[in-house]
């Protein structure tokens, strides 16, 4: 007999309940992925909602009136910060032994070490089989991610535990690994002799939107770079493993973030810039604030492969479009040989599309019919287009499985956070802030970063 199990969602009132969660149930539930679920328990502190008002909820979340998917539903009152108010659950948890329970923590980023205290204690009584997933970020810096990991070990196996980063559920994300690793043609070229620079972009056109209390006290740095542009960055520069697990997928992971190069203290505006875009202060109605809504950051891997070569990690809010993209930049053909030709010769690039649609570009330098032998580059040889899968889908469908591999593990997630430390620790220390304006693709000083280093930013 398949396994039975139980979702439980802390935070079910939440912004990401409501506009991920909820959705992405609905539609795992109609391609019969739920058939297994013998009920979804969403949790929240409201007293005032009863059971219309909560369907509500869902119906205005999933724009259906799915009544069936709505009777897999059932809503418990419960402030997750109350002990004694885990007991709420235990009337509907007892009439489900044998089902495995999932609990989703899809609460604000400070209530995680009260909630898994909490948790942790109140499965001491119950027997069920059990699996924890935390959204990001991950803790506030290394030192509370360590004390994070500690406590949750306490309660938890690492088994049983689902670090999210929704990027890795992205279709192109994980066609970078698809790519690399399915093709003989990139695999003598992936490397240093080839490979000028990479650039690791997630470019936003909104701004905070509502998120303040979250995002005021995180910056872009934390928010984006340090789990979403770092996990990209693993999968382009890891070393094949040795087989498709998720146990070798992940050491190969970890390899890459332990080989990457210290950044010293003294040394960071040499490798991170930072902005805040114009109107952050009058939007969000604050009087000071010094929190980065864009950064970049340059790292270099020391080993054999990537020994010299920047990788560029990018992002930033309201800036000109959304761009979400990783672009490997090769070197340019010898002087010597340009010269031969009519224009000015692009490099060669292999472009990963991320959003605001799936896309991989391979951009070749070629005669133009009917042109000379050596006379103009035509870029964008080789296009692939793929469907827009809702990252949340097959995070989900993992999960359900028992399949680690698109999530972060405890040594990944604190080495990321030690590679950002330095940076985390002179902002901090360096508060004044370069403003750049709305719609536009960032600071100045970015800008110059990159010039400095004789490049440009690249856009698919
Ligand atoms: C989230 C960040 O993790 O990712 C947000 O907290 C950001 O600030 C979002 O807007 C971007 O994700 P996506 O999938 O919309 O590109």
């Amino acid at each position: 007999m398949e396994k039975r199990f139980l979702i439980v969602i802390f935070g079910g009132l939440g912004d990401l309940a409501k506009s991920k969660i909820y959705p992405v149930l609905h539609s795992l539930y109609k391609k019969a992925h739920l058939s297994n679920c013998s009920k979804i328990i969403s949790t929240g502190r409201r007293p005032d909602i009863g059971k219309e008002e909560f369907i509500q909820i869902l119906k205005d979340s999933i724009g259906d009136n799915d009544t069936s998917f709505f009777s897999l539903f059932e809503f418990v009152r419960l402030d997750l910060d109350k002990m004694e108010e885990y007991k709420n659950l235990e009337d509907i948890l007892s009439k489900f032994k044998e089902e495995e329970l999932i609990f989703y923590i899809a609460t604000p980023p400070f209530t995680f070490e009260s909630i898994i205290t909490n948790l942790g204690n109140f499965l001491k009584e119950i027997s069920n089989k059990r699996k924890i997933v935390i959204e990001k970020p991950f803790g506030y810096d290394l030192e509370s991610a360590k004390r994070l990991n500690s406590i949750i070990k306490e309660y938890f196996k690492e088994e049983e535990i689902y670090r999210i980063d929704h990027f890795l559920g992205k279709e192109t994300v994980q066609n970078i690994f698809g790519l690399r690793f399915s093709n003989i043609i990139f695999e003598g070229i992936w490397n240093r002799n080839f490979i000028d620079h990479i650039q690791i972009s997630a470019l936003e056109d909104i701004g905070v939107e509502g998120r303040l209390g979250y995002y005021d006290k995180v910056g872009a740095l934390r928010d984006m770079i340090q789990n979403h542009l770092m996990q990209i960055l693993t999968l382009i520069a890891m070393e094949p493993p040795c087989c498709i697990n998720e146990k070798a997928i992940r050491d190969e992971k970890v390899k890459v973030l332990k080989s990457i190069r210290e950044v010293k203290y003294d040394d960071v505006p040499l490798y991170a810039v930072r902005g805040q875009y114009e109107g952050y202060l009058k939007d969000e109605r604050l009087t000071k604030s010094y929190t980065e809504t864009y950064a970049v950051v340059k790292l270099y891997i020391d080993n054999l492969r990537w020994d010299g070569v920047p990788f560029y990690l990018r992002t930033g809010k309201k800036l000109k479009k959304k761009e979400t993209s990783a672009i490997i930049v090769f070197k340019k053909i010898p002087g010597l040989f340009s010269k031969l030709l009519d224009c000015t010769p692009q490099e060669n690039i292999i472009g990963f599309k991320i959003a605001p649609e799936n896309k991989i570009i391979l951009n070749f330098q070629l005669r133009p019919l009917g042109g000379s032998l050596l006379s103009c580059p035509i870029p964008t040889a080789m296009e692939w287009n793929g469907p827009n899968l809702e990252a949340y889908e097959t995070l989900f469908i993992d999960i359900i499985e028992g399949d680690h591999t698109l999530f972060i593990r405890e040594d990944e997630i604190e080495r990321a956070w030690e590679i950002v430390q330095p940076i985390i620790d002179f902002w901090k220390d360096h508060r004044e802030i370069p403003i750049y304006p709305e719609g536009s693709f960032g600071p100045k000083e970015a800008e110059d970063f990159i010039r400095r280093d004789g490049r440009v930013w690249r856009y698919l």
